[in-house]
């Protein structure tokens, strides 16, 4: 992801099904991704290492529908030495299989480095659609926790409680 790519960030968010497991299913303002969230996405960026965020785009689509959505492999914020995967995608294209498409290309990146020993994923503990991929993925469930109460600009998210799954390396996947 870019940042000409705001406009379609912020479109991506405004679909209250898209985030209604991620805030609540709040629209993001654009202001909070102008100044808080776009540069976050742009920091992870790692091309020579292959991490980041990506974007999912399908180049027959009709114009105005080729951005699907996005997916991550980025440093774990609570474990520094594992890489954490996340996804995103407009309603219209889920149950096609595209997050464990995307997902399962950033977990093969990923593991490709030695050095890292686990994969990690966490979503809201009732968000099934996600965690199926997880599961499609070879992960396993490690864990259940809270994610606290936060507030990004002027976007307060709920606290909410959410699951962790993990791949650790030789553990199959
Ligand atoms: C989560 C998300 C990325 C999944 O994308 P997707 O491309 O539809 O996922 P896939 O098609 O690869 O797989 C989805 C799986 O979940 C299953 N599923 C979907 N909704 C489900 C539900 N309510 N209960 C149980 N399983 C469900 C599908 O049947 C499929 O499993 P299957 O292949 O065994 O049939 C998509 O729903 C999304 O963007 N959601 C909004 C953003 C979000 O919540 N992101 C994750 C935050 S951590």
């Amino acid at each position: 992801m870019a940042a000409d790519d705001l406009d379609a960030l912020v479109d991506l968010d405004s679909d209250p099904e898209v985030t209604r497991y991620i805030n609540g299913g709040q629209a993001t303002p654009r202001e909070v991704y102008v100044e808080h969230i776009l540069p976050r996405i742009l920091a992870h960026a790692d091309a020579a290492r292959g991490r980041g965020y990506f974007a999912i785009v399908d180049d027959d689509a009709a114009a105005g529908e080729r951005f699907l959505g996005w997916a991550h492999l980025r440093p774990d914020h609570l474990e520094p030495t594992w890489l954490e995967l996340g996804y995103r995608l407009h309603r219209r294209v889920w149950g096609r299989g595209v997050a464990t498409w995307a997902g399962a290309t950033l977990v093969r990146r990923g593991l490709a480095d030695a050095s890292v020993p686990v994969i990690s994923a966490r979503t809201d503990v009732d968000n099934r659609a996600s965690r199926r991929v997880m599961e499609k993925l070879g992960m396993r469930l490690a864990g259940e926790f809270e994610f606290p109460a936060a507030t990004i600009g002027t976007l307060a998210i709920p606290a909410a409680q959410a699951v962790l799954y993990v791949l650790k390396r030789g553990a199959g996947g």
